[in-house]
């Protein structure tokens, strides 16, 4: 479903440019799990949002169902963002000043919808909650929250428009053992029942080795470290 070919990735910054990834290959299966390890600095999140096509690479392709993310208009990517892509960032981004629900909700408000799909969003909205196991939050507002709440918060709101493809990154970098190892469960158990191809970059050992497959991004680079027999 997800296809790198050849990626480079340099930043240029007034005084220098930076490469950070280089000649990177990468094919991801419909459904895996995958992990990216590496030291700060290496280019994980980096990576993440040229999966994501929140950024360009300066040279190579990045293939999304077989859609060259480069060939499309601006549009057209915000809309396959919106509608393929899942996001959960380390810093989680719900809006302070809207409940839970709407937070979840907020990915859904991208287009106009009629009210049956409108109806058909907030029963999905209120299902996810119930599976991040906050099916009692709906009203509540972010400030009101633990992190590792927020954090469920975050993967429900990714997961509103069915996306194909969930980027966790850090997804349980702020949280305690216990919490950390909820969200993991919670995404792991995502990928199964939702079949959502799942990619997190994370510095956590333990989180990165309950993927099928391993990663690690060094040097430029990235080598695979395991891979997981079905
Ligand atoms: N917008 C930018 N402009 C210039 N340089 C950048 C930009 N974003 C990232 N970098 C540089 O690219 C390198 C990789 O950053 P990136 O955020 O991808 O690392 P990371 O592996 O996610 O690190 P961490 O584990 O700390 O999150 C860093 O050296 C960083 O300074
Ligand atoms: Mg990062």
């Amino acid at each position: 479903m997800l296809e790198l070919v050849d990626i480079n990735k340099t930043y240029s910054t007034t005084a220098e440019a930076v490469c950070v990834l280089d000649r990177i290959n990468l094919t991801i299966e419909s459904g895996e799990s995958v992990s990216f390890m590496g030291p700060s600095g290496s280019g994980k999140t980096t990576l993440l949002n040229l999966i994501g096509g929140l950024d360009k690479p300066s040279s190579g392709k990045v293939f999304l169902n077989r859609a060259n993310l480069a060939s499309l208009r601006e549009g057209e990517l915000a809309r396959l963002r919106n509608t393929q892509i899942g996001f959960v960032f380390q810093l989680h981004y719900l809006l302070p000043q809207c409940t839970t629900l709407e937070n979840v909700l907020l990915p859904t408000l991208a287009r106009r919808r009629s009210e049956i799909e409108k109806n058909q969003a907030h029963k999905r909205a209120v299902e996810l909650l119930e599976k991040v196991g906050l099916q009692k939050y709906h009203h509540v507002r972010p400030g009101q929250l633990s992190g590792g709440q927020r954090q469920r918060v975050a993967v429900a709101r990714a997961l509103i428009n069915q996306p194909q493809l969930l980027l966790a990154d850090e997804p349980t970098g702020s949280l305690d053992a216990d919490t950390a190892q909820q969200i993991a469960q919670l995404l792991l158990e995502l990928n199964q029942t939702e079949q959502v191809t799942l990619i997190v970059a994370t510095h956590s050992g333990k989180l990165a080795r309950q993927m099928q497959c391993q990663y690690r991004v060094a040097n430029k680079q990235l080598v695979k470290i395991e891979q997981k027999k079905q």
